[in-house]
């Protein structure tokens, strides 16, 4: 699914830069190529980078037992 449709970045891209440790839109947005441009998706982008890092965080607390 697009989250940005300004760059064309995608939930999975995110969702890659959250394990990576990246927990902000414009930072994972720089990282991609662009900037935000509008500025609509921010918002999404933040939700989605939450999600996926508390999920990683479960992941690696899972694995620590
Ligand atoms: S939709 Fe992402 S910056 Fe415009």
């Amino acid at each position: 699914m697009y989250v940005c449709l300004c760059n064309g970045y995608r939930e999975s891209e995110l969702r890659d830069l959250a394990a990576k440790g990246i927990s902000c839109p414009i930072e994972a947005y720089t990282t991609l190529g662009n900037g935000p441009c509008c500025g609509q998706c921010l918002d999404f982008a933040q939700d989605i980078l939450d999600e996926a890092q508390r999920v990683c965080m479960g992941l690696e607390l899972s694995l620590a037992k």
